[in-house]
């Protein structure tokens, strides 16, 4: 990584390209237009709305992150992206139902005008869409060789400085890394031959890494957890992160389980469940995208809690996670959590937590960091997995020799630490000692 005085400027337009423009997608584009055009704020942004302290406490310096580190502007920013339905934003924002058509109104020109290109879709993959709005090719590899040629396009048809792109597609079935996704030969090999054990998601970051372009994974799918992208990655110099927004419930459960750990409470069962009715729970539905979910979501107590460390407290929880579709909620899921603990002498008690949240409004200022993060990484010369972007994942991406960090605010602290090493201050521990007199 370089220091500060080496780190690139963010001149000019930063393209974020967008490979499923739901939901998610289209409460992230329509809420930047609306901050932009001062109709709203950007809550839940730590790229907008958070700061930083730097130095010792008496110094009182405590900047806005975006004063500090040098990030593009709302301003600078053009959005594109891929779908396999060919609404427009505007018209995918009303579908989704997540934001008030009169907010979406005030915005529709810009909407409107941004136009999915034809996506790269197998229905193997998500088995509940029916895509109308595809890209045909013979083989993989010309599939992603025409996402290189859109991404190409994108770039000089709005004169942009550089890209990043964030996947909020859809949820793919879950699979296991196989031998085609241990080397970049066999990747590519496996791209001439259509093996099937290569996802559309691992090309669309296949052809985002080829074109130098940073990829952030939003979604629980394998894509860009396998040795073949993370050594090309390294070898094109790319930033990639991962996976799986942390919004909802998981972000709840981190929040409550590092509590309990601190506090040397035990844990004998966790129940969680959810109703939801958007296109993502409609998805998640059908088993194979379920277990994709699942297992994304079933890391973070594991290895929050560490029962193999605290044995007493935490060995033989009972996990369990369910996700029903219930359209009549659309993007306002409701979570329940149940929470089994136990404390002094084992005396048992229970949490109860119903979260009644929408979904698209947590995660649309995680697009929005991570793209601007994922940006400032690539222009300070970081590259590989951006394991300092944990914070916004259910399941972190880490080195092989690694357990990933769920906490989300020992996530905080790696995050602002980083940002603090990027501008060459001083790392802050904690400790406090100084402040008090010693002998
Ligand atoms: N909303 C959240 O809080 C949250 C949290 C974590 C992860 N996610 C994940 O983010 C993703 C998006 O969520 P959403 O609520 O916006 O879902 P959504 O169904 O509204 O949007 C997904 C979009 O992706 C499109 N799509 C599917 N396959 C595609 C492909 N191969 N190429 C291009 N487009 C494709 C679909 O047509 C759809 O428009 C999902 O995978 C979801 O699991 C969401």
């Amino acid at each position: 990584m370089r220091k500060s005085d080496k780190i690139q400027p963010a001149n000019g337009k930063l393209g974020i390209l967008i490979p499923g423009m739901g939901a998610v997608a289209t409460t992230f584009v329509a809420g930047v237009l609306a901050v932009r055009q001062s109709l709203a704020k950007p809550i839940g942004s730590l790229t907008q709305m958070g700061t930083i302290r730097l130095g010792k406490r008496t110094e009182k310096r405590i900047p806005h992150i975006k004063d500090f580190v040098p990030l593009a502007h709302l301003d600078q920013l053009i959005f594109g992206g891929w779908d396999i339905f060919p609404d427009n934003m505007y018209e995918a924002a009303v579908h989704a139902g997540v934001l008030e058509k009169k907010l979406l109104d005030q915005l529709k020109p810009e909407l409107e005008a941004i136009k999915p290109m034809t996506a790269v879709f197998d229905a193997n993959y998500v088995k509940r869409l029916n895509g109308v709005f595809i890209k045909q090719g013979h083989t993989k590899m010309d599939l992603a060789e025409q996402l290189r040629k859109d991404i190409q396009s994108f770039k000089t048809d709005n004169q942009l400085d550089r890209l990043v792109m964030i996947w909020c597609g859809s949820t793919e079935v879950y699979i296991k890394a196989a031998a085609v996704h241990q080397t970049i030969d066999a990747f590519e090999n496996g791209l001439k031959t259509n093996d099937p054990e290569i996802s559309p998601s691992m090309i669309y970051a296949y052809a985002a890494i080829m074109e130098y372009v940073p990829f952030a994974n939003g979604a629980p799918n394998l894509t860009v957890d396998i040795p073949a992208i993370q050594e090309l990655a390294e070898k094109n110099r790319v930033p990639i992160s991962g996976k799986d927004f942390k919004t909802g419930q998981t972000l709840i459960k981190t929040i409550i389980a590092p509590g309990l750990k601190a506090r040397m409470l035990g844990l004998s069962g966790w129940f969680s469940t959810n109703i939801l009715g958007n296109r993502d729970g409609e998805v998640l539905d059908e088993p194979g995208s379920f277990k994709s979910k699942e297992v994304s979501k079933l890391g973070a107590l594991e290895y929050i809690l560490q029962p193999d460390v605290y044995p007493d407290l935490y060995k033989d929880f009972y996990h369990k996670i369910r996700i029903n579709y219930y359209p009549p909620r659309g993007d306002a899921k409701e979570a329940w959590d149940n929470i089994d603990i136990f404390g002094w002498l084992g005396y048992p008690m229970q949490i109860k937590v119903d979260f009644l949240c929408r979904d698209s409004i947590l995660a649309a200022p995680l697009v929005l960091d991570l793209a601007l993060f994922m940006d400032l990484a690539a222009r300070a010369g970081m590259f590989g997995i951006q394991e300092w972007l944990s914070f916004y994942f259910k399941s972190p991406m880490v080195a092989k020799e690694l357990y990933p960090e769920h906490d989300l605010f020992i996530q905080l602290k790696k995050l602002k630490n980083t940002l603090r090493y990027m501008m060459g201050e001083e790392l802050i521990t904690h400790l406090g000692i100084e402040y008090y007199p010693q002998d």
